[in-house]
């Protein structure tokens, strides 16, 4: 299969590990392993005696129950872990899409979400959101654009990268035109449990309808990114066997030492969400104030959810121009809309990370010096 470079991996690629602030991450703050061994007695000698055979191809059982504790209606058997949320995401696209399939993908968004479709010759179409509608997603949209051979609707809430979550009437009625046009629902919910305001928080897709499938990670939420730990969740049994069997020719199976990390870390999720909740609500109000004080240059909408948001230059200048210039002068890394393939005005930037006042600090140092 040819694949478009991912350009937002290509461009952290170039800059996450070199430069001293990284202003655009969407994951949360990490920890260390003793940090999670910490969390339980004896478990330090568990890890000691872990055995490093291969490990089950659809995940270890206990962690596939700890999944399954995220939702309602879904049994451990239901679950599929994968080496993060992206290996699912290519499963996905490739094991149950067939070129010539059409798929309806939110956007902007995180660019495997419609790239691996299309690279294995699926038609898509981008269900554009815009700023000025509050990133909102239309459902007359949706409507207008199936088609006889849509096979699956893909969307992300929380949103990467605006901070976007449709509420729950919106997801019911999405959940209906799915049901009723007989469509997959791929739901990307790697930002799940990062609402601000606990009342927002969706219901689980895979809980809801039958043939949707439920995207989570350890690596937003938790902050465990270097778990490499993802998983699909789903209550339709041939869609998960697809991709099990199509895994076997990614990673196969899962790293013993993750999965049991990522077990013991989602037995105390709570805890984990709750901490970086607490990062998020200490660094959103000083980025309210940041934006509030430069509102001749950005527009500002302030996320329902995540650890991520979508301003915009009011200035003129082009956003790409502005970022790197930023990086090179500063080291502070912005992502340019450019990478979204979303025009030269947006950029991403990031709030979950306990150095962000200061990465803020230089910014503005930045602008001051500029004017
Ligand atoms: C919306 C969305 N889905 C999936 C992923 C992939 O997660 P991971 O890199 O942990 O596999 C990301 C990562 O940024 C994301 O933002």
């Amino acid at each position: 299969m040819k694949i478009n470079p991912f350009r937002l991996e290509r461009f952290f690629d170039k800059y996450e590990f070199k430069v001293k602030y990284v202003l655009c991450s969407s994951d949360c703050e990490s920890l260390a392993v003793e940090d999670l061994l910490a969390l339980e007695p004896d478990v330090s000698a568990q890890l000691n005696k872990l055995w490093l055979g291969y490990t089950e191809y659809a995940g270890s059982p206990a962690l596939r129950l700890a999944i399954s504790g995220l939702y309602e209606r879904v049994e451990p058997d239901q679950v599929v872990v994968h080496t993060g949320a992206e290996e699912a995401i290519y499963t996905f696209m490739n094991a149950v899409l067939s070129p010539g399939d059409h798929i309806i993908v939110h956007f902007p968004g995180y660019q495997s979400l419609s790239e691996v479709a299309a690279a294995n010759g699926c038609e898509v179409t981008h269900w554009t959101t815009r700023e000025e509608e509050g990133w909102e997603l239309d459902l007359d949209f949706l409507r207008r654009n199936i088609r006889p051979n849509t096979r699956a609707i893909v969307v992300n809430c929380p949103h990467n990268p605006t901070g976007y979550l449709m509420d729950a009437s919106k997801q019911r009625e999405l959940v209906e035109i799915a049901r009723e046009h007989n469509l997959l629902l791929f739901s990307d919910e790697v930002y799940r449990e990062l609402e601000y305001n606990r009342a927002d928080r969706l219901p689980a897709a895979c809980d809801l309808y039958e043939n949707a499938v439920s995207l989570g990670v350890m690596s937003k939420t938790y902050g465990l990114a270097g778990l490499r730990i993802g998983w699909a969740a789903s209550r339709n049994g041939q869609v998960l066997a697809k991709m099990v069997a199509f895994k076997d020719y990614l990673s196969m199976c899962n790293s013993a030492p993750s999965e049991f990390l990522a077990t013991l870390a989602l037995h105390h999720r709570e805890k984990l969400a709750a901490r970086n909740l607490e990062i998020i609500g200490q660094n959103l109000p000083i980025l309210d104030r940041f934006f509030v004080r430069h509102r001749t240059i950005f527009n500002w909408q302030r996320p329902i959810a995540g650890t991520i948001a979508f301003p915009s230059l009011k200035t003129g200048q082009p956003v790409e121009e502005f970022c790197l210039e930023l990086v090179d002068q500063t080291g502070v890394l912005l992502i340019p809309g450019t990478l979204f393939d979303f025009g030269n005005r947006h950029f991403r930037i990031g709030f979950a990370r306990r150095n962000m006042p200061e990465a803020l600090a230089k910014l503005e140092e930045y602008l001051a010096a500029r004017t």
